[in-house]
């Protein structure tokens, strides 16, 4: 990030030391061997990534001092370069990372953390800066401020049109969980007047120009825009939630999508992510705005961008290619295979190296992919994303394969391993301990410039729990409307109205309303057999299950019931091949038939149950085929219990 100050210090990298790296043998592993290897550097470096990420949050984080509550340092760095300054980006996407983990899994002191850092944005955006001030909404532009919460006011590139819409939406995922969990009137008092400034500001100024994530060019830029799209559609409807609206979201929001278009350049195959400043256009940034606009329940929408789209995958290829031949620690890997990924290739600052942020985010959208085409059962190749997916599968053509062919598994695991490739590649160049800067050495992979980037430790989370399948819940909801593209694009905009929307803290004691068993109620619908909070803890994960199969079918003496399904485990749908289950403990008030099969973690699978009778024949239990995806975490044992469908 942080361009101005790129001039001054592209002296300073020479001044790094050179440690001893891994030779890049390492990151050739393949298969099994690399999925152990990166779930053994996930299982370790995940506490370390959450404890380095609230240490560089104000007050109590251990390298905050001083700094005040809710506060998001970017780095701890104070010189060479200086990062001591809190970053409405970096700190609204570090939070939208906390967010969903808290939503996933309830912690006081995560929740502590979110309200003190919505607390102190409030009182942020009544700082006026050299961007301008709350009353016309134009402040809320300002990239940056110094760490007591004073405005900055040096020269800098601004303003940055991201940050409302990112601080909005990270708001907006807590307000969800607020309302799921019965605290509508907190969501509705303190939270909202707070996310309508954001939104008002995003309509207001989303058409005109501003500076890139980078900072470093002024223009127009994917993904800001990408981000202000998501952020009004899901205001829109957190605004219906609270029993309100948000007409300005309705009316502009379309016309953002409109504009999103005009980025993905059908000739060249990737997304021009910038408008401006005289580059290639292949830039990370694309690929940050596709990880960070992620609906599940979009699939593989290519308006959005959404990860799985064939644009997006296009994009993926051509953007990390930009980095195969320019860094030397990138060499001599074939293409198909993961390399270190920077901003883009014509980068500068610090001489142009690579970023772990950007690393990860190129494994986040592939996980993110995976995600989707294991709930949708089948992958689809178009003439737009053939390259990616033939570097990967040189036999693979265009078509639609569903998750019962040979060519979805194929594509399906080379898509896996490629994900993890990068992970292995943040894993070969972090420090040993875990600490994780903003940089490593194109040469030799040291770290380099800002040591402990805040956002390098949120990246690393939200791309471990991706290939977990914890994935957040979706913005676009029910609105058909926020994939529909306008059929002409206007430079529109709607003027808002702001408001100071400081207060001093939350009300005590919100606590997750708990259901008649006592647990915590899920506050969201997605399927929580592919959502799964152990693997977010400190464990190994484990590589296969014992997955235990529990049926309830009365039989007959003589009768025997099996399950078949669509991977050889399971007998590829040959009732000759199906898996006899034991009725050790069937009786009549519980007609149990059971069997435990032991199944790859992450598998995805389609089944039924079948009883043979004495004589051989079958009968098939009723439609429709069941789904079931294996968990990947630190459990290695599971259990799937069905009823007979007659
Ligand atoms: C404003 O929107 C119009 C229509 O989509 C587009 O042509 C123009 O480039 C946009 N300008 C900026 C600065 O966003
Ligand atoms: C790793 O070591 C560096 C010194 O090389 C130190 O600054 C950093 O805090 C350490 N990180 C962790 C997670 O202990
Ligand atoms: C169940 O799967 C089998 C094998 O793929 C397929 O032939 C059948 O049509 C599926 N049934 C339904 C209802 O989708």
């Amino acid at each position: 990030m942080h361009g101005l100050t790129s001039l001054l210090l592209l002296g300073s990298y020479a001044f790094q030391t050179v440690l001893g790296r891994p030779s890049v043998s390492h990151l050739r592993r393949e298969g099994e061997i690399l999925k152990r290897d990166v779930d053994d550097f996930i299982s370790t470096e995940e506490p370390i990534a959450l404890e380095q990420l609230l240490c560089n949050i104000g007050s109590a984080g251990c390298n905050a001092g001083g700094v005040p509550d809710g506060i998001v340092l970017a780095s701890p760095s104070r010189s060479n370069p200086d990062y001591w300054y809190t970053w409405t980006r970096d700190a609204s996407l570090v939070f939208k990372a906390i967010v969903d983990r808290f939503a996933n899994s309830y912690d006081t002191t995560l929740q502590t953390e979110i309200e003190n850092w919505i607390v102190a944005q409030a009182r942020l955006q009544t700082v006026s800066n050299p961007s301008g001030g709350l009353s016309d909404g134009s402040g809320l532009g300002e990239p940056k401020y110094n760490v007591d919460t004073s405005a900055f006011t040096g020269a800098w590139g601004r303003p940055q049109r991201d940050g409302p819409a990112l601080r909005a939406i990270a708001m907006i995922g807590y307000s969800k969980w607020l309302i799921a969990n019965g605290y509508t009137s907190t969501a509705s008092s303190l939270v909202w007047p707070v996310i309508r400034n954001d939104l008002a500001y995003v309509s207001q100024y989303w058409n005109q120009s501003g500076f890139d994530l980078w900072e470093e060019v002024q223009g127009s830029s994917f993904f800001t825009v990408a981000s202000q799209h998501r952020a009004l559609v899901e205001g829109s409807a957190l605004a219906q939630s609270l029993g309100t609206s948000c007409s300005a979201c309705d009316n502009i929001a379309p016309q953002v999508l409109c504009f999103l278009q005009s980025f993905w350049s059908s000739s060249n195959g990737y997304v021009i992510s910038n408008f401006g400043g005289g580059r290639s256009g292949k830039d990370a940034n694309s690929i940050l705005g596709s990880i960070h606009t992620f609906d599940p329940d979009l699939a593989c929408d290519a308006a959005t961008f959404q990860p799985c789209s064939d644009r997006a995958l296009a994009n993926h290829k051509v953007v990390v290619d930009s980095f195969r031949s320019i860094y030397t620690i990138n060499s001599g890997i074939s293409a198909g295979t993961a390399v270190a990924v920077g901003r883009y290739p014509e980068d500068s600052y610090y001489n142009g190296n690579p970023w772990y942020l950007n690393t990860l985010a190129a494994a986040e959208q592939l996980y993110d992919a995976l995600y989707v085409w294991n709930a949708q059962g089948s992958i689809t190749v178009t003439s737009t994303s053939l390259n990616f997916f033939r570097a990967l599968y040189s036999s693979a053509t265009t078509g639609t394969f569903t998750s019962d062919s040979a060519t979805y598994s194929s594509l399906y695991n080379a898509v896996s391993a490629y994900a993890d490739g990068f992970v292995n590649v943040v894993s070969t160049y972090a420090q040993s301990n875990g600490s994780m800067a903003e940089q490593f050495d194109r040469n030799n992979g040291s770290p380099l410039s800002a040591r402990d980037l805040t956002w390098s430790y949120a990246a690393f989370l939200t791309a471990a729990a991706r290939r977990a399948n914890v994935v957040p819940e979706g913005w676009a909801g029910a609105d058909s409307t926020a994939t529909s593209v306008p059929g002409s694009c206007y430079a529109t905009s709607q003027g808002g109205s702001y408001s100071t929307a400081t207060f001093a803290s939350f009300p005590a004691g919100q606590t997750p309303i708990t259901t008649a068993t006592g647990t915590a109620t899920a506050t969201t619908t997605r399927a929580t057999t592919t959502r799964s909070s152990t693997t977010t803890t400190a464990c190994a994960t484990a590589t296969a299950v014992a997955v235990t199969f529990n049926v309830q079918k009365v039989t007959t003496w003589g009768q025997t019931v099996k399950v078949v399904g669509n991977i050889a485990a399971l007998g590829n749908w040959n009732t000759g091949s199906a898996i006899a289950l034991n009725a050790n403990q069937y009786t009549s008030s519980n007609p149990l038939w059971t069997t435990t099969i032991t199944l790859p973690a992450g598998q995805a699978i389609q089944y039924k149950y079948i009883v043979v009778n004495t004589d051989g024949s079958v009968t098939w239990e009723a439609d429709p085929n069941r789904s079931y995806t294996v968990a990947r975490s630190c459990s290695s044992t599971a259990t799937k219990s069905d009823t007979w469908q007659s």
